[in-house]
């Protein structure tokens, strides 16, 4: 489920922004939090939203979606053994990824954690297993430490986004449903027979929902860590893909043996794309398109941009700017964002 994210302060002037441009759900509540707002959005809301008509200040999240009935069953049950004040600083939205809930608890809170994770499975009849985030996303495959919480004791999972399943062990491969409206976004510019490669394909959900929502004649996928290539492989099975061909190994390795130049390259690995940059125009065909992430602050995207166009002239390409869009919050001001480019040679 989608929501909009806003700060406290201006929760009723967004609110009433969705209202008018029709945005809210209206079958869920919205969720607070201690400086926070959740509202519940429509997909085409959530769509619009992440995209070219992003409104300052709101970012686009994805919640376990709560029917106005169920989220008070799930908040009466913590209220009957949490005091209000502990309550409040408690973070009540969690992340689902197929039938797992991912809860964060916030430190000195440990206390609570295993009410909140029955209170979860009690009022979610989809859930099955609760973890607790250990730690952050870190190390190259961009991993997460997860901690069994409650339910079935296991971290593998199928989800269903953008009309494929992706199964994936939520430990050891990288995954974020939160990313999926913007998976959507690109395999909506993929024009029929384009080639397309995924840099950093994880277990695959770009290539996936690209490969599903698309007219592409291929969908090629590099990813380093063997166990997300192995769901990967499991993955194109799973929602019988024929055009997908995904390599196990390091970019920096595997693209100067590849022979084939693509149409489309998409880098989403925020963390250091720019040191790929080379290998992305190494692939490229006379015209390409590039979709480049990055983290940046708020008010601070066009240094992605700038990046990009120093690498251009270091490298001889002449690239074309063609937009820069917020794909939601990292951390507090700071976003993944994504700049899609043309490189010409
Ligand atoms: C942020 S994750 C994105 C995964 C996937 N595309 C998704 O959207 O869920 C980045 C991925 O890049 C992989 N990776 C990191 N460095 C790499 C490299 N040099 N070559 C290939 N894959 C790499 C990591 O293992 C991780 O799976």
């Amino acid at each position: 489920m989608k929501y909009a994210k806003v700060k406290k302060v201006d929760a009723e002037k967004i609110k009433q922004l969705l209202l008018e441009k029709k945005y809210l759900h209206k079958n869920y509540g919205i969720i607070k939090e201690k400086e926070h707002i959740l509202f519940p959005i429509t997909d085409s809301g959530a769509e619009e939203l992440s995209g070219e008509k992003k409104v300052e200040g709101v970012d686009v999240v994805e919640a376990e979606g709560i029917k106005k009935e169920e989220r008070y069953n799930f908040l009466d049950l913590l209220k009957k053994v949490i005091p209000e004040k502990e309550l409040c600083e408690l973070t009540k939205s969690f992340d689902i990824v197929g039938d797992i809930a991912i809860i964060q608890v916030p430190k000195g809170k440990e206390r609570f954690e295993r009410i909140i994770a029955d209170a979860i499975l009690k009022t979610n009849k989809n859930v099955k297993v609760v973890l607790k985030r250990a730690d952050v996303h870190q190390g190259e495959f961009r991993t997460q430490k997860m901690e069994w919480l409650a339910g079935e004791k296991r971290k593998e999972t199928i989800h269903k986004e953008n009309g494929v399943k992706i199964m994936l062990n939520v430990e050891k491969v990288y995954y974020s449903p939160r990313l999926s409206t913007e998976r959507m976004r690109i395999a909506k510019q993929v024009k029929p027979g384009e080639d397309v490669l995924v840099m950093f394909s994880g277990c695959a959900p770009f290539c996936c929902v690209i490969a599903k929502n698309s007219k592409a004649k291929s969908v090629f996928g590099i990813e380093k860590n063997k166990v997300g290539h192995d769901y990967g492989i499991k993955n194109i099975i799973i929602n019988k893909l024929k055009n997908i061909y995904l390599i196990n190994g390091d970019v920096k390795e595997v693209a100067p043996r590849i022979e084939k130049r693509f149409d489309r390259i998409v880098m989403p690995l925020p963390k250091s794309a720019g040191d790929f940059l080379e290998y992305a125009f190494m692939l490229s065909k006379k015209i390409a398109i590039i979709h480049f992430y990055d983290f940046q602050r708020e008010g601070e995207f066009q240094k992605s941009e700038e990046k990009i166009l120093a690498k251009c002239r270091e490298l001889g390409r002449k690239c074309e700017i063609i937009r820069t869009v917020s794909c939601g919050a990292y951390s507090p001001r700071v976003f993944r964002i994504c700049v899609d480019f043309i490189a010409r040679s």
